[in-house]
């Protein structure tokens, strides 16, 4: 696992798009993972604003969410369909037939969950998976005791990520308390994963996630197995990372690391 410093959400964001940037330069036809919540909207400005002044090109990138709330409708503003138009598919130019995002209004989930898998794989797999962490350690909803070879399917959310959510809500009572969400084996099937996080209240869950053990306690923990995991964190994130100096020197004698 690699993981990158940097001193604040800007630049956290920024050198998270120069990877999406790298892959796409090697392979513009690329499968991206895409994740929701505040995290990456720094990365999908960024990546909006390469694409309108730098040309980045998205004309042939399909796309995998990871999640969806169960019982909001595409065009409700907390669903991650709205999210994900909002913030960033309105403004790139990835054709609307390879956008794939998880239903949260299926009459079946075991059949759409096995139907969401298998289009992954005819896509070839997720080139780039997009994570962000949950303050009790979640990657998509894979809440703590989440298996860690576990697939697509409806899962049930903590306490604790209803609570972190409700800022998003008029009322607590408004969250849904399901989502369909892919699984931790469906994440570690991709081929590179770029983790962010931003904010104390994220550090606890990234020193466990990076220096813990692997346990389906923090899913996130789940990363350490994974060949080709960065984890980009800003200052306040990396609070409790107690190999902070052995990352930082790792990152700066890399001639090739991406610096935005
Ligand atoms: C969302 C997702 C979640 C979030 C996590 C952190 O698609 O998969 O795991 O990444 O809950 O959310 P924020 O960034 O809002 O703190």
């Amino acid at each position: 696992m690699e993981v990158i410093i940097q001193r604040d959400y800007q630049q956290m964001s920024k050198t998270a798009a120069q990877i999406v940037v790298e892959v796409l330069n090697t392979k513009p036809n690329a499968v991206l993972g895409m994740a929701t919540g505040s995290t990456p909207l720094g990365l999908y400005q960024e990546l909006v604003r390469l694409h309108t002044e730098e040309q980045l090109d998205f004309s042939r990138v399909t796309t995998f969410n990871l999640d969806e709330y169960v019982g909001l409708p595409v065009n409700h503003p907390q669903s991650y369909h709205y999210f994900m138009h909002e913030h960033f598919f309105r403004h790139v130019d990835i054709p609307r037939n390879n956008i794939n995002i998880p239903s949260g209004t299926t009459s079946n989930y075991p059949a759409f969950c096995q139907w969401y898998e298998k289009r992954i794989e005819e896509c070839g797999g997720i080139d780039l998976q997009i994570l962000g962490i949950g303050s009790d350690g979640h990657i998509a909803f894979n809440e703590p005791g989440s298996s860690l070879s576990s697939r697509t399917r409806l899962k049930t959310l903590s306490k604790q990520t209803i609570d972190d959510n409700a800022r998003f809500f008029d009322r607590r009572a408004d969250v849904p308390v399901y989502a369909i969400t892919m699984g931790v084996g469906t994440i570690l099937d991709a081929h590179k994963l770029v983790l962010v996080a931003s904010g104390s209240s994220k550090a606890k869950a990234v020193a466990q996630a990076v220096e813990g053990p692997v346990t389906s306690m923090v899913t996130a923990s789940a990363l350490q197995l994974h060949r080709d995991a960065i984890v980009i964190v800003d200052e306040a994130a990396a609070a409790s990372l107690t190999m902070r100096e052995y990352y930082e020197f790792i990152y700066a004698a890399k001639p090739a690391a991406p610096r935005a």
